[in-house]
C-alpha cells in the first residue's frame, strides 16, 4: 500500500455510514485512486468499495445502501502494490467473512506470507499486500482469541511500515488499530471514538487526539481506549488538543502542501528504498519486467522526462554511466520526438514522471516503443498511463504530491534512478556486490541526513527574507551539482516568479559571468572534497563571481573550509558521496523557494499558469 492512504474508523451513537464518508471526503486532498467502507449491522459485516473517486463509492452506496450501523472503517487508497481496481480497494476481508481491515504503508514480507497462507487453503481475491494481513487476522480470531490479541499476533509477524485498522463481526463494539512507521491518531469523543491517519478525518467531531507511538495496538470502544505494545504490555500514546482548523489539518499544520511535502522527504526516501535491497545483498526491483538477458545487451540508455523529472534524469546519467559504463543520454521529452532519434532494439529508454500522465513524456515513450526500444517507467502514480504503456515499472513511493512544484517526487525519482543504476550494474556485473552494498549503505543513511538539513533550515528562511527584493538569482554547480542548480532555479522561477538560471559552473567564463554585478545572489553547490579536482575548480568559480561583487550563497559539506571562507551565506550539508549529494543539496533550495514565494504572498501550492500534471502537449 501507499504511504499516504486515508484511514478512518468510528464507533459510537452516530450513523457510522455518514461519519465514514464525510471523514474520507476530508482526506480527499491526499490524492487516492479508490475508496471503500466496511460496517457491522446485526452481526453482519458489510463492505462497499470502488476504484476511482469517492463519488464512485457514493454511487455504489446509492445502489446498494448499507444498513444502519454504529461502527465502521473507511479508506482512500493510494496504490503501490496492485493496480487501482475495485477488488484491490480496501477494506479487505478474511475468507471467513468475520474481519474487515484497512491498511496504510507497505507490508514487506507479504510475498513470503501469502504462499504460506495459500498452502493452508486460504483463497486470495486481490493482488494486494493488505489482504495478507486480513487473512492472517481472520485465521487468528477463528482460533478464538479476541481481535486485539489477534492484531498483536499478526503485528509480530508482519515486516515493513503499516497502520492497520480492523473490525470483527463477532465483536461489533470494538475497533482495533495498530501502527509501525505509519501515522495513526485516536480522536477522543464523548461516548464515541475515532481512529484516523490524520486528524482531518474527525476534526469536525472532536479536537481531542491521542497520537499513537511506534509498535502499538489500540483497542477502541464507545467509552474506552486501551493502548498496548505488540506484546500486550500497557503503553501510552501522546494526548494533545488539535488547534488547527480543517484546512490546516489537511496540511498537517503546515502553511502549504509543498512545505509539508518537503518535510515528508525523509519518509518518502525510506519508503522508496524499502524492500528493494534484500538481506543477502541482492537488489530486487520487483516491478521490473524486463528479462536480465535483455538488460545485459543494452548498449545505450536514453532517459526522457520534463521539468524536475528531467533534472532527476540528468543526475541519473552521472550515476548510471559511472556504475554501468553504458552510454546514457538525457532528453527533454518534447524535443525527443521531433529530432528523429537513433533507437535500436538494444536501446533502453527510461521515462521519469511523477503523474505518469505528462503528454510530452507519454508521446516520447510511444515513439521509443515504436522504434523497438524497451521502456522502463519511473513513476509515482500506480496505474497511470505512462507506467501502463511501459514494458516495466519502478515506482517511487513518495505518496500523493499535492503541491504543483515537485519536491518529494523529485527526490524519490533520484532514489529510484540510483536503485535502477545499481540494479543494472548488478545485472551486468560492472559493480561487485560489496561496491553495491557500500552505495546502498550510503543511500539508506540519506533519510537521516535529509532530516538534518530540514532541522537546520532556519538560516535558509532568513536568507529568503534578505533576498526578497532580488531581481534575478544564479545557481551554479558542476557534475551532479549542475542538475541540482537547474532544479534550484526551476523551483524559484515556478513559485516565486523570480527570474533564475542554473549553469554549469565551468560555463561562467563563456558568457554568463557578464551577468554578475554587485549584490547579485549566486548560489553555488560545492562538491565534496577529495574528488579529483572538481572541488577546487568550483571554489575558483566562487572566487570569480565574488570578485565581481556577487552575493555568494555556498552549499558545501560541513567543515569545507574553502567553501565556508568564500560564503556570504553558508548552507552546510551533511557528508555524502558526490553522486548522492543532490539528495541533500536540493532540499535547502526547495525551502528557499517555498519561503521566498510565501514572503511574496503568492499561492505556493497553485502557482499562476501552472498545472500539477501537464496532460497536453
Ligand atoms: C516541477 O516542479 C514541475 N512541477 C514540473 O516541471 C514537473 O516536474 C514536470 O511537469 C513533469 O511532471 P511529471 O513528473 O508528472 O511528468
Amino acid at each position: 500500500m501507499g504511504g499516504m492512504c486515508g484511514i478512518i474508523g468510528y464507533v459510537g451513537p452516530r450513523d457510522a455510514r455518514e461519519v465514514l464518508v464525510s471523514g474520507l471526503r476530508r482526506m480527499e486532498y491526499r490524492g487516492y485512486d479508490s475508496a471503500g467502507v466496511a460496517t457491522i449491522s446485526d452481526g453482519e459485516l458489510q463492505v462497499r468499495k470502488k476504484s476511482g473517486k469517492i463519488a464512485n463509492l457514493c454511487g455504489e452506496l446509492e445502489e446498494r445502501p448499507l444498513p444502519e450501523a454504529h461502527i465502521g472503517i473507511g479508506h482512500t487508497r493510494w496504490a503501490t502494490h496492485g493496480s487501482p481496481t475495485d477488488v484491490n480497494a480496501h477494506p479487505h476481508t478474511s475468507a471467513n467473512g468475520r474481519i474487515a481491515l484497512i491498511h496504510n504503508g507497505i507490508i514487506e514480507n507479504f510475498a513470503t506470507l501469502k504462499p504460506m497462507l495459500e498452502a493452508q487453503g486460504v483463497r486470495f481475491t486481490s493482488q494486494t499486500d493488505t489482504e495478507v494481513a486480513a487473512q492472517l487476522l481472520g485465521l487468528e480470531v477463528a482460533r478464538g482469541v479476541g481481535l486485539a490479541e489477534a492484531m498483536r499476533t499478526i503485528c509480530r509477524q508482519l515486516e515493513g511500515a503499516f497502520t492497520l485498522v480492523a473490525i470483527d463481526s463477532e465483536d461489533p463494539q470494538l475497533l482495533v488499530a495498530a501502527r509501525r512507521n505509519s501515522p495513526l491518531v485516536v480522536g477522543v469523543g464523548e461516548g464515541e471514538n475515532f481512529v484516523a491517519s490524520d486528524v482531518a478525518a474527525f476534526i469536525e467531531h472532536t479536537n481531542r487526539a491521542i497520537e499513537m507511538g511506534q509498535g502499538q495496538v489500540v483497542e477502541v470502544t464507545t467509552d474506552s481506549i486501551t493502548i498496548t505494545d505488540f506484546d500486550g504490555n500497557p503503553a501510552q500514546g501522546r494526548a494533545y488538543e488539535v488547534t488547527w482548523d480543517v484546512s490546516a489539518a489537511e496540511k498537517g499544520g503546515y502553511d502549504w502542501f509543498m512545505r509539508k511535502e518537503i518535510f515528508e522527504q525523509p519518509q518518502a526516501i525510506s519508503d522508496t528504498l524499502l524492500g528493494r535491497y534484500s538481506v543477502n545483498g541482492e537488489l530486487q526491483l520487483d516491478e521490473l519486467r524486463i528479462p536480465v538477458e535483455r538488460l545485459r545487451v543494452i548498449d545505450k540508455i536514453i532517459i526522457i522526462a520534463c521539468g524536475s523529472a528531467y533534472h532527476a534524469g540528468l543526475v541519473a546519467k552521472y550515476a548510471i554511466e559511472h556504475w554501468t559504463r553504458i552510454a546514457c543520454e538525457v532528453e527533454i521529452a518534447s524535443e525527443f520526438r521531433y529530432r528523429d532519434p537513433i533507437i535500436t532494439s538494444d536501446t533502453l529508454v527510461i521515462t521519469i514522471s511523477q503523474s505518469g500522465e505528462t503528454a510530452d513524456t507519454r508521446g516520447a515513450q510511444e515513439h521509443a516503443k515504436e522504434q523497438g526500444a524497451k521502456v522502463i517507467a519511473i513513476c509515482n502514480t500506480v496505474g497511470a498511463t505512462i507506467p501502463r504503456e511501459a514494458d516495466a515499472v519502478l515506482y517511487t513511493h513518495a505518496g500523493p504530491e499535492i503541491g504543483v512544484a515537485s519536491t518529494k517526487a523529485f527526490l524519490t525519482q533520484l532514489a529510484a534512478c540510483y536503485l535502477l543504476g545499481l540494479y543494472l550494474a548488478q545485472v551486468r556485473g560492472t559493480l561487485y556486490a560489496d561496491e553495491i552494498a557500500a552505495v546502498m549503505r550510503d543511500l539508506e543513511a540519506t533519510p537521516a541526513k535529509i532530516q538534518q538539513v530540514l532541522d537546520d533550515s532556519a538560516p535558509v528562511l532568513d536568507l529568503a527574507k534578505s533576498l526578497l527584493e532580488s531581481k534575478s538569482v544564479l545557481f551554479l554547480g558542476r557534475h551532479v551539482g549542475y542538475p541540482t542548480a537547474l532544479e534550484g532555479a526551476l523551483k524559484l522561477k515556478e513559485i516565486s516568479y523570480l527570474h533564475a538560471e542554473g549553469f554549469p559552473a565551468g560555463e561562467l567564463k563563456h558568457g554568463p559571468i557578464a551577468l554578475v554585478e554587485e549584490g547579485l545572489p549566486v548560489f553555488v553547490i560545492v562538491p565534496p572534497q577529495g574528488r579529483d579536482r572538481l572541488h577546487e575548480k568550483v571554489i575558483s568559480n566562487i572566487k570569480e563571481v565574488q570578485a565581481r561583487g556577487a552575493y555568494t550563497v555556498v552549499l558545501a559539506e560541513q567543515g569545507d573550509a574553502d567553501g565556508t571562507e568564500l560564503a556570504d551565506v553558508l548552507i552546510p550539508l551533511p557528508q555524502l558521496p558526490t553522486i548522492l549529494q543532490p539528495l541533500v543539496a536540493s532540499v535547502p533550495l526547495q525551502i528557499f523557494a517555498c519561503e521566498l514565494a510565501t514572503l511574496r504572498g503568492y499561492d505556493v501550492d497553485q502557482p499562476r499558469n501552472l498545472a500539477k500534471s501537464v496532460t497536453v502537449e
